[in-house]
């Protein structure tokens, strides 16, 4: 396969300058699986924190939603890619399911999201994934094929070169209803697919995560499949126990 596992955890609004002190403190006892890539992505306020505290671990920050003007201005609540760049961060979530359905981004507004993210250097790590509703209809495909669609057309498929898919299958996020390895392998075939139709080089070496009630007694399964490469982690990603349980795993 060739491709190097990450296991990302998106901490989305939940932690606390306690949470992150205490975390990199039971962080300090354990040994982290090799070849195995670490990143977490605290909520905006507190990457400068998180940054300090992992220094030197070996565990890479990243951010939740970036905004999709590159330049600076008149964006009051938003953050540049480029300030993230500044501070350290090194990678940005775009097109969280939880971006799209709650605060309605579309694919075209996480496409340009993906572009700043990567003209200030930074990895953007694209979310794709269908709800309950279209997968029963018969539509996973036409709508991952419209989301990564959207940035293959904005951007060309050499971004993906420096860019990481998440599939995030909306009815399995928080749920504590995981796709079935079959399912999961599925839709990541179909992604790299989509990709190699364009650029078969930039296809096999394109990381794919999955994300959606991962915990560590079905990581193993889930990272075994094929076409995936590590996983993106919520609520599972706040306990260092369970996010070195799933990083082990496999
Ligand atoms: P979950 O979230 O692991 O809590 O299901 C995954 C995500 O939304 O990235």
């Amino acid at each position: 396969m060739g491709r190097n596992r990450l296991v990302a955890g998106n901490w989305k609004m939940n932690g606390s300058s306690a949470l992150i002190q205490s975390f990199f403190d039971d962080m300090k006892n354990q040994s982290l699986p090799d070849q195995v890539g670490l990143l977490l992505c605290p909520p905006l306020v507190y990457l400068p924190e998180m940054l300090a505290a992992a220094r030197g671990t070996g565990i890479s920050v990243g951010a939740q939603t970036v905004c999709e003007t590159a330049e600076a201005g008149a964006f009051t609540g938003e953050v540049s890619a480029e300030m993230l760049s500044d501070i350290g961060a090194s990678h940005v979530i775009v097109g969280h399911s939880e971006r799209r359905h709650i605060y309605g981004e579309s694919s075209d507004m996480v496409a340009s999201k993906f572009s700043a993210a990567q003209s200030a250097g930074l990895v953007p790590i694209l979310c794709v994934g269908e709800t309950l509703e279209e997968r029963e209809a018969g539509n996973m495909e036409t709508v991952l094929a419209e989301q990564l669609g959207c940035v293959l057309s904005q951007c060309g498929a050499s971004a993906l070169g420096q860019a990481i898919v998440a599939y995030e299958p909306v009815w399995a996020i928080g749920t504590g209803k995981t796709a079935s390895p079959e399912q999961a392998q599925a839709a990541h075939a179909f992604l790299r697919s989509q990709v190699a139709a364009q650029d078969d080089t930039i296809a096999a070496g394109l990381q794919i995560l999955y994300g959606g009630s991962v915990k560590p007694d079905n990581a193993a399964e889930l990272f075994a499949c094929e076409d995936v490469d590590g996983g993106l982690i919520g609520g599972a990603s706040l306990k260092v126990e369970s996010f070195l349980g799933i990083a082990r795993a496999g």
